[in-house]
């Protein structure tokens, strides 16, 4: 295997939980950016990133939930995406610079591997500059991390 198969371009942000998630949004998240977001539910955390960026898009498995986020967010963007189908990310046709991911499920410990699957797919895929994910396993994983310094 090459060298270059590790090398992303992509940094992943992990937050603990909705507040931290929000958080991240002026840090993370600028006037040139399209923004993915996956798990939106009723579009809370995308009205908040939308006045931050170009242009968001809220995702969620459920459409009952994007029918709600639709009727409470006529301004904003919203589509049916199951979070695991990146072709279908993809196909949502937007060079996307940011990915927001908060799906029920990948919060616990045990979802550590999943978490890091998915953003190894989504970088790989649609080459964000950056992935915020609401994972507490995630950020006390990358806490304990340290890359060696090296070549
Ligand atoms: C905690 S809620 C998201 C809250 C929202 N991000 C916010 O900040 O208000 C988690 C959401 O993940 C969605 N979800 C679960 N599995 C998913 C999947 N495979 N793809 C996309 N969304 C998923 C659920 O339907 C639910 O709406």
């Amino acid at each position: 295997m090459s060298r270059e198969q590790f090398r992303l371009g992509t940094t992943f942000v992990g937050a603990r939980n909705v507040s931290e998630y929000r958080a991240t949004i002026p840090v993370w998240v600028s006037a040139d950016d399209v923004v993915l977001e996956i798990g939106c539910e009723w579009g809370t955390t995308t009205a908040l990133i939308a006045p931050h960026c170009r242009l968001v898009i809220g995702t969620d498995v459920s459409a009952q939930v994007i029918e709600r986020a639709r009727r409470q967010h006529p301004e904003l963007r919203f589509e049916v995406l199951d979070g695991f189908d990146v072709r279908a990310a993809q196909a949502l046709g937007e060079d996307f610079t940011k990915v927001y991911i908060d799906m029920s499920g990948l919060s616990g410990y045990r979802s550590l591997l999943d978490v890091i699957a998915l953003l190894q797919m989504y970088a790989t895929v649609l080459r964000p500059q950056a992935i915020v994910v609401k994972s507490g396993a995630l950020k006390h994983f990358a806490a304990h991390c340290i890359p060696w310094p090296g070549k």
